[in-house]
C-alpha cells in the first residue's frame, strides 16, 4: 500500500486512446500492494512502482445492477447492438455465450462480431477486454477439443482412450487440448489479446522470452498485422518446431548465452529501453485472453464446474489465468462452485511447488533442469498472482519426474491424441495426486494439453534407424510385420 491516494485513481490525461473507449473501463492493479493504474498510459506499464505484477481489472460485480459505469463503458466500446444488451444474472451470460457458439461460422459471414463469435477467446469479449473490433488480430483461435477420456466418461468403443483414465485412475477425466489452437498451443489465447492491445497502442514493435511457444504464437500475431518482432530464446533446450515457426514467421529470432530466466529479464530491460511492446505473461493483457481456457471448457461442460482443473506450470501465467476465469464465472453466477485448481511442476523446475509445501512461507527460485522444455522455468514471473489462485480455490501443487512426464506422454500418444512433454505433466500429475488419495477417484477432472504433439518430435518419441527401411514387396511387409501378417494376433 502506502501510495498517494491520487496514484490510486486511472489517469486519463495520458491516455494513447481515447479514454471512453478503454482507458475509463479498465485498470491495471498491483497483486502485490494492491495500487491502481490506469489500463492505457504513455509508456506501457508491465509492473507496479513497488515492482510487483498487475492485474487487469473491470469491477464486474454480481448480483446485482454494475455499480460502476466501468461496465458500461465497456459495453460501448462494443458493437452498438450489444451495448444494449447488458446481462446481468448467470443464465443471461450462459445465453449469451451459447447463442454466440451455436451460429454457424461460414465465409462470408466471418466478418465483423460474426468473427468475434467464432473465437474461442472474443466469444467472451465482455469478460477478456472491450478491445474495439477494428483493432482485433484473430485467427481465429480456441474452440479446442475436450476429449473424455475417463474409465466411465469415454465412451464404449474408445478403448485408446480409456487407458488414460487407467492410467490415472479417474472415472469421469476430460483432458481439453490447447496444442489444437492455430500455432499449437494455448499462447494463442493470450497472444490474439496482447496483439490487439499493441495494435490499438500503435506499438511499433513487439518482443518476448520464450521457451517457443510464446515466441510462435507472437511471430504469427504479429506478421497478421505486419508488426515487426522480436523474440528472445534461450540457446539451447527448445524444440526444433517452435523454433521453425518463429522464423519461418519472420520473427527476428535471438538466441541468447542462458536459460529461459536470463532471456526474461534481458527482454524486460529490451523493451523499456528500446520502446518494444512486451507480450510475455507479465503484459497483463495476455493473461486476460489466457482466461478463455476456463471459461470454454466450463461451456463446453455446459456450465457444470468440473471438481478439478489440472494443468501443467512454468512461468504460472496460466494458472493464474484460468484461476481468474473460474473466479469471475463464480463471482458472475455462471457456475456453482470453483473448481480446485491443480499446477503441476517438472521435479527439476519446481520452484512453485517447493513455495507451496511450505505454506507459501517464501518465493522459491530453482536453476531449472528438465526434459520438459516449455516448463524449464526457475523463477517464475507470474508467481503471486498464481499463489493466490492455489489459495482461493484450496488447489495443490505438485511435482513429478522427467521420467513420470514422459510415461505420461506415451499413454497419451499412444490414445491417439499426442501432446509435448511439457502438457504430459497434466497426466502424470493427476495419477500421482490420484494414488495420494488427494484426488478422489470419482471426481470430475479437467485436465489441460497445452502443445501439440508436432512441436517437438523427438523427445520421447521412438526414432526410426537410419536404414529402418524395407524392400518394396509384400514378402518383406509379411517379415516385418510378425505375427499381424498371420492374423494370429488381431
Ligand atoms: N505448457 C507449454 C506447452 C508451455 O509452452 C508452457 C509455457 C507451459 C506449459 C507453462 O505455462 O508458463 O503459463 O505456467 N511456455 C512459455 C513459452 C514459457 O515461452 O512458451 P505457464
Amino acid at each position: 500500500m502506502g501510495m498517494d491516494p491520487a496514484a490510486l485513481q486511472p489517469d486519463q490525461s495520458h491516455s494513447l486512446v481515447p479514454s471512453h473507449k478503454l482507458a475509463a473501463t479498465v485498470s491495471l492493479r498491483c497483486v502485490e500492494c494492491a495500487a491502481l493504474y490506469p489500463g492505457v498510459e504513455h509508456q506501457p506499464r508491465y509492473r507496479c512502482d513497488c515492482g510487483g505484477v498487475l492485474d487487469v481489472e473491470m469491477a464486474f460485480r454480481h448480483p446485482g445492477p454494475p455499480p460502476v459505469t466501468a461496465l458500461q463503458d465497456a459495453y460501448e466500446a462494443l458493437t452498438a447492438t450489444e451495448s444494449e444488451f447488458a446481462p446481468l444474472t448467470g443464465a443471461h451470460w450462459r445465453q449469451l455465450f451459447d447463442e454466440r457458439a451455436s451460429l454457424p461460422q461460414t465465409w462470408p459471414a466471418g466478418t465483423g462480431t460474426r468473427a468475434l463469435d467464432a473465437s474461442g477467446v472474443w466469444r467472451y469479449r465482455q469478460l477478456i477486454l472491450p478491445v474495439p473490433e477494428a483493432y482485433i488480430v484473430s485467427r481465429p483461435e480456441g474452440n479446442t477439443g475436450l476429449y473424455p477420456v475417463g474409465i466411465e466418461n469415454c465412451g464404449v468403443d474408445r478403448a485408446g482412450h480409456r487407458q488414460i483414465g487407467y492410467y490415472a485412475g479417474l472415472g469421469q477425466l476430460f483432458l481439453k487440448h490447447e496444442g489444437e489452437n492455430p500455432t499449437g498451443s494455448f499462447k494463442d489465447r493470450g497472444m490474439t489479446v496482447g496483439v490487439s492491445m499493441a495494435h490499438l497502442l500503435g506499438a511499433r514493435a513487439v518482443a518476448c522470452a520464450s521457451t517457443g511457444n510464446t515466441s510462435a504464437s507472437l511471430a504469427s500475431y504479429a506478421a497478421q498485422v505486419g508488426l515487426p518482432c522480436i523474440v528472445f530464446l534461450p540457446s539451447a533446450n527448445v524444440a526444433g518446431g517452435k523454433l521453425a515457426q518463429s522464423l519461418a514467421y519472420g520473427a527476428t529470432t535471438i538466441r541468447i548465452e542462458g536459460d529461459f530466466d536470463d532471456a526474461m529479464h534481458l527482454v524486460e530491460q529490451v523493451c523499456n529501453e528500446l520502446s518494444v511492446y512486451l507480450l510475455n505473461s507479465l503484459n497483463p493483457y495476455r493473461i486476460e485472453g489466457q482466461k478463455a481456457i476456463g471459461f470454454e471448457l466450463l461451456q463446453q461442460l455446459d456450465w457444470q464446474a468440473p471438481d478439478w482443473l489440472i494443468l501443467p506450470a512454468g512461468n504460472l501465467g496460466n494458472t493464474s489465468a484460468i484461476g481468474k476465469a473460474f473466479r469471475q464465472a463464480h463471482q458472475l453466477g455462471l457456475i456453482s462452485h470453483l473448481p480446485r485448481i491443480a499446477s503441476i511442476q517438472a521435479a527439476g523446475a519446481n520452484p512453485f511447488y517447493r513455495s507451496f509445501v511450505s505454506g507459501f512461507a517464501q518465493r522459491e527460485r530453482v536453476q531449472a533442469q528438465t526434459i520438459a522444455s516449455a516448463i524449464k522455468i526457475g523463477d517464475p514471473v507470474s508467481y503471486t498472482r498464481a499463489r493466490r489462485v492455489i489459495e482461493e480455490s484450496n488447489g495443490v501443487v505438485e511435482e513429478v519426474t522427467d521420467d513420470e512426464i514422459l510415461a505420461a506422454k506415451r499413454i497419451i500418444d499412444r490414445a491417439g491424441i499426442g501432446c509435448e512433454p511439457a502438457s504430459a505433466a497434466t497426466l502424470a500429475g493427476a495419477r500421482k495426486l490420484v494414488e495420494r488419495g488427494i484426488i478422489k477417484r470419482g471426481e470430475r477432472v479437467v485436465g489441460i494439453l497445452t502443445g501439440n504433439l508436432l512441436k517437438d518430435s523427438h523427445t520421447g518419441i521412438p526414432q526410426p534407424e537410419q536404414g529402418d527401411v524395407i524392400e518394396a514387396n509384400i514378402e518383406s511387409v509379411r517379415k516385418t510385420l510378425g505375427n499381424l501378417a498371420t492374423g494370429n494376433d488381431v
